[in-house]
Formats: C-alpha cells, structure tokens, sequence
C-alpha cells in the first residue's frame, strides 16, 4: 500500500472538487433535511454551522494534513505516524462498510422515483400513501436497492472514475442551479412562511444533547469525516496547494448544498402537512413524501421532478462508487484476494446487510434494535457512535500524540495558518472533552438509561 505511486491532483480547484465530489451526496439532500425538521429546525441549522466552522474545519484539517504529510491511506497513515496508533485507522475503516449497504437502499429509492417520474407517475407519487406502499413491500424495494447496488460495484469494477469525475464536474454545478430554483419556487408557495421561520429562526427551548450529537453526526457524515476519506484525499493533494482555503471551500460547498435542500423541503413541509411533530419527524422518509408535492404544484413540474431525481441520482451514485472503492481497497489490501474477489466480497456483505435494511419497513417492520429499525439502526451505529469515537481519537492522536505542530507545520507549507490558534484549542480542549459529553448523555438516551 504504501510503495505504490501515488497520483495528484492537478490544483486546487481539482482538489476542491473531487473533495466536494465525494462530501455532496444523499447527506446534503436528504438526510440533512429530515435531521433539520425533526431536530428543532433553526436551532439545528445554527448549532451545524457553528460546529462546521469549529469542529468540522478542525478535524478536516488534521485529517487532509495528516493524509497529505503521510501520502497514504487511513491505515497507514496512524501507522506511519505512530504504530500504536494505527488501531484508529482500523476503527475508521468499519465506518464506510457499514454505511455502504443502507446508502445504497435509499440510492435504490432515489432510483425507483427517478423511474416513476419518468414514466408518467409523477401524481401517483405526490399521493399520501404513496411512500410507505412502496417501501413496505418486499420485492420492489430490493430490485430497486440491486439495481442500485449493481450499477456502483459494475462502475468499481471497470474502474471508470475519470469518467465519473468528468461528468460530476458539469452535473454537480446543474444541481446547484437547480436547487436555487426549486427552493425560490419552495419558499414562494403560499404558506410556506411559518416552514421558512421554523428553518431560519432558532428557538433555544429545542436544543438538547440529541440536537447537538445529530448535528455532530450529520457533519462527519456529510463532509465524509472521521472514516479516513479526507486522509486519503489529503495524500492526493499536491504540496504547493493551500491547505487551509481548501478546507474552507469544501465546507461551503458542502454546507450550502445542505442549506439549498432544507429550504427545498422543510418549507413544503408546512404548506402540505401544517408543522406538526409528526409531519416534521418524518425521518427518512420526508424527502420523498414532500418533494413530489412540490412538483406537483410546479408548473412543468414533472420534467423539473425528473431532473432533481436524476441529479440526487448522480450525487448518491458518485458518493456510493467512492465507498465502495473504499471498503474494496480496504478489503484488497488487508485480504490481499484479488480486485475481482474484493468487490465481489464486498458486494455480497452489502446486499447481505442492505436486504436486513430495506426488509426493515416491510416484513421486517417489527425487528427493532435498541428501538429502532435496521436502516436507522445502522445510520445510528456509524454516525451517532463510531464517527464520534473517531473523531474522538484523531483529536486526542493530533493534541497530544503527534502534536498540533505537525498539523501545523503541513498547512504551513506554503502559506500562513489564519486559524492556528482556534485550530489548536479546538483539536486540545474544546472537541474532546465535547464529544464525550454528547456521546454519553445521546448513548445513554437512546438506551432509555438517562434523559437530559
Ligand atoms: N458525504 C456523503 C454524503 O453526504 C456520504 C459519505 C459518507 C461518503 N462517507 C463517504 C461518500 C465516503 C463518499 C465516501 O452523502
């Protein structure tokens, strides 16, 4: 793994890219959504963008650096940084192998919408019921998460990445166009006031220790943190290109995204279902029931319905070909089997764990661990716990193991670190002792142990 040579990126604006690339993905469109809406709305949306600032650009740093210093992958990078370490790398590494499987589900739903759109069932799709029929039963579901799941391990498979990138770079910016559109149109239907106000303006009676650990969670999630991914771009990243700008980019590339799809959703939310808790606590489900009663109500709302659903497409599948590659590469290089055998490996582990999934909210319904059903299970599992212990560990492996310095040294390279100080009190004192916290009061209270 660690002989091979290594490619770069051309430049900045190819690394922002492909980093950008990689963090846009079902997090932005429809899991930040439903977190936003269920979660307190405004009080949400303004604890995410002071923790992407502080602690998202933190821990971005430090992992992008310490990719870039090493110029290897997680694993080896801890290693090479320091051996004991190196089980940090290996605790990262389960992360994408667990998300992988019920990514590729809600790619599989994304893609059966796409299908209806298309052939003319954009108004049975607006129906109420209309979501829960098709995610109850169990054959549709599962061909829809096969298609999914086959397209992404074939892309692996052949190795068309450069294709793929090349089209990102002109579908990621229609998305952006896109978005804009559909959250004016959105924010402008009548009675989509009060949605506005829920999302924009925080109200401080909502927050808890859950609100900040969601939060927590959606970043890593969203900007591909705390599972080794940065630290493999980062070892990509040429040296003469400016660290700390490029985080800073990534982030509001990521985080508009995100903010572009709560005012797409959450505002529809009110003028179809009035804000009720139950209206706004769809969970992953809200993206799919709410979107196509926007479309219905837009004018050319169909065609503008099949560019969204084929967009987000794209964005899941981009997202899903590069955890696959990751769980494959991962596979390949601590198994040593083939390519073939590694993805054929991985393939067969994520349909196994997709099926438990996707069976989840049909015959499955009744199965719930620790009080939820297998996909919110293992989003819990990955994002609320494992994401956390890592990004626990990196703060404490960086503050005081290999010290902020050669962190800071790295982003020094070719340009002053603006943020150095904040970057050193954050990575110290202020994220660990933080993420404990969260992570025990949400861990106990997801038990039913303790509620704050
Ligand atoms: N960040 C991606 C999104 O928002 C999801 C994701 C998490 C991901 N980890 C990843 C994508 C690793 C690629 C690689 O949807």
């Amino acid at each position: 793994m660690s002989n091979e040579n290594r490619s770069s990126f051309t430049g900045k604006i190819g690394f922002v890219l492909a980093a950008a690339g990689s963090a846009v993905g079902l997090g932005n469109i429809w899991r930040f959504p439903y977190l936003a809406a269920k979660y307190g709305g405004g009080i949400f949306l303004l604890v995410y963008i002071l923790l992407a600032i502080t602690f998202g650009f933190a821990l971005m740093t430090a992992e992008i650096a310490i990719g870039r210093k090493t110029g290897l992958s997680a694993i080896g990078a801890y290693r090479a940084l320091n051996k004991k370490y190196s089980f940090i790398g290996y605790i990262a590494a389960i992360i994408p192998a667990i998300i992988l499987p019920y990514y590729s589900v809600i790619g599989g739903w994304v893609t059966k919408y796409l299908y209806a759109f298309v052939s003319g069932g954009a108004g049975a799709a607006a129906g109420d019921s209309y979501f829960t029929g098709f995610i109850s039963q169990t054959g549709e579901p599962i061909f829809w998460f096969l298609a999914f799941i086959g397209i992404t391990a074939l892309v692996v498979l052949c190795g068309v990445e450069k294709g793929i990138e090349k089209v990102s770079k002109v579908m990621m910016p229609i998305l952006v166009v896109l978005s804009v559109v559909i959250a004016v149109y959105s924010v402008c239907m009548p009675g989509a006031l009060e949605g506005v106000k829920y999302y924009l303006l925080p109200d401080f009676s909502k927050f808890s220790a859950t609100t900040v650990l969601a939060a927590m969670g959606q970043l890593f999630y969203s900007m591909s943190l705390a599972m080794g991914i940065m630290i493999t771009y980062g070892s990509y990243m040429k040296k003469d290109v400016n660290l700390e700008s490029s985080v800073s980019q990534i982030e509001i590339f990521d985080t508009g995204i995100a903010f572009l799809a709560g005012l797409m959703i959450i505002p529809a939310v009110f003028v179809f279902s009035g804000g009720t808790p139950e209206a706004l606590g769809k969970g992953p489900s809200l993206m799919f029931v709410t979107l196509p009663k926007v479309f219905e109500t837009m004018p050319a709302g169909t065609v503008v319905g099949v560019a969204f659903f084929l967009l987000v497409l794209f964005a899941a599948l981009t997202s899903s070909i590069s955890l696959f590659e990751t769980v494959v590469s991962i596979v390949c290089d601590k198994t040593k089997l083939s390519r073939r055998l590694s993805c054929l490996v991985v393939f067969v582990f994520s349909v196994a764990l997709g099926l438990l999934s996707s069976l989840g909210y049909g015959p499955l319904g009744n199965v719930t661990i620790i009080g939820l059903q297998f996909l919110d299970f293992f989003d819990f599992i990955s994002n609320s716990v494992l994401m956390p212990i890592v990004a626990f560990l990196t703060c404490i492996f960086v503050g005081y193991v290999i010290k902020p310095k050669t962190v800071i040294e790295e982003v020094e390279l070719n340009a002053k670190f603006k943020k150095k100080r904040l970057f050193e009190v954050i990575i110290k004192y202020v994220a660990p002792i933080c993420i404990v916290l969260i992570l025990v009061s949400s861990v106990l209270d997801a038990f039913g142990i303790f509620k704050i």
